[in-house]
């Protein structure tokens, strides 16, 4: 399974939760053995992770076109497909030496239809198909050839239809929760809350609801697991949710943003659980606020260079003003520590949507 940067510790603890043995960590991808009901709760329960892959096959010093073509063409690719989905092939290549994109791609179309002879299927270009979507990934010569089991990135949890500027990635969001150590029981405040994904995740956390039983995963598609199998395993995993009045608080000072919240908040079915308000957050400054703060104020949209300053000199001062309060934000304004005591915070880099960024605690 392949994961976002820098949150590789919380992929792990996930596949650990459910039982899952690690055997590899290399380059955001982590291997680890497994078997169907596996697979299929890790596409349902992780919530940090972009796609589960099955591993298909491997070898190692694939320096040559044949012996590539061999090591598609072996596979018994009717196994897993049924007849009724074109397959795309991606392809990732680290440190080797075969490296084209395009002569990989090709070399994998030859030999999938030498071994399963269904190339009307297989090879519909067709942009307005689903597809599903097989990997070719060498790194340091060795060729693994993977099935992606979730289709869309898991990130796309499916409540999130409308956002307005700069939201942050769904994945990157729970992470973000996980890292800042909440107690559920406690507040929990995003004074930047724009689309709500913080308090959204947050909520769907301590609420132990599985973030993706609103999606369709690939591994439905294909000859892995039968209809009833995949339904028992999200009626299992709908029973898992628990109930407890959370009190978790989301304000931005844009009245448009919360309206677009409230829709999001809806799709999820949690409009009830996040106490919402338009406010500006400065009027948190000379009020006494305690527990947990995971927020992502702004950094570059429209704001002038001053305003900006002075909005990070708050922040600063609403932290130093609360010392109660366990707080954390994430933002790509890297000019922060300029602004305050390095010695009272520690920082951790993350990247939102490819952006480097820095997650501050205030210790
Ligand atoms: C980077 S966005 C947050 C995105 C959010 N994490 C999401 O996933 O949608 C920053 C938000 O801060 C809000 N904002 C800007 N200045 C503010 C202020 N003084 N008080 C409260 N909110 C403010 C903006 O309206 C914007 O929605």
């Amino acid at each position: 399974m392949s994961t976002i940067a820098w949150v590789e510790s919380i992929a792990k603890k996930e596949i650990e939760m459910q039982w899952g043995k690690i055997e590899e960590v290399v380059d955001r991808l982590i291997t680890f053995s497994w078997d169907i009901t596996l697979m299929v709760r890790m596409n349902l329960w992780s919530r940090v992770w972009n796609k589960v892959y099955m591993l298909l096959d491997e070898k190692d010093w694939v320096t040559d076109f044949d012996t590539l073509f061999d090591l598609v063409k072996n596979i018994h690719w009717k196994r897993y497909f049924k007849k009724d989905f074109p397959l795309l092939v991606k392809s990732s290549s680290v440190r080797s030496e075969l490296f084209s994109s395009r002569t990989i791609q090709s070399i994998w179309k030859k030999a999938i239809i030498k071994s399963v002879k269904w190339e009307a299927w297989v090879l519909n270009e067709d942009d307005s198909l689903e597809k599903l979507e097989v990997l070719v990934l060498i790194i340091d010569n060795k060729a693994k050839i993977l099935l992606n089991t979730s289709w869309n990135a898991l990130h796309m949890r499916g409540y999130r239809t409308e956002a307005w500027e700069a939201p942050i990635k769904e994945s990157l969001a729970a992470a973000l929760v996980l890292l800042s150590n909440w107690r559920f029981k406690e507040n929990m405040y995003d004074p930047f809350c724009g689309s709500w994904t913080i308090a959204i995740e947050a909520l769907m956390i301590a609420k132990n609801i599985a973030p993706w039983l609103k999606r369709w995963f690939a591994y439905e598609k294909l000859k892995l697991i039968d209809w009833d199998s995949a339904e028992k395993e999200r009626a299992l995993a709908r029973k898992k949710n628990f109930d407890w009045d959370y009190k978790i608080f989301a304000s931005d000072i844009d009245p448009e943003m919360i309206e677009i919240a409230k829709q999001n908040a809806k799709r999820a079915w949690l409009e009830d659980g996040i106490i919402f308000e338009v406010k500006d957050f400065k009027d948190y400054i000379d009020n006494n606020i305690s527990w947990t703060l995971v927020s992502n104020p702004p950094y570059w949209e429209r704001l002038k260079d001053e305003n900006i300053r002075w909005l990070y000199n708050n922040i600063d001062k609403l932290f130093r003003l609360n010392p109660e309060l366990k707080w954390w934000i994430i933002s790509s304004y890297l000019e922060f520590d300029n602004q305050i005591e390095k010695t009272n915070y520690k920082k951790r880099k993350l990247y939102n949507w490819g952006e480097k960024c820095y997650f501050w605690k205030r210790v």
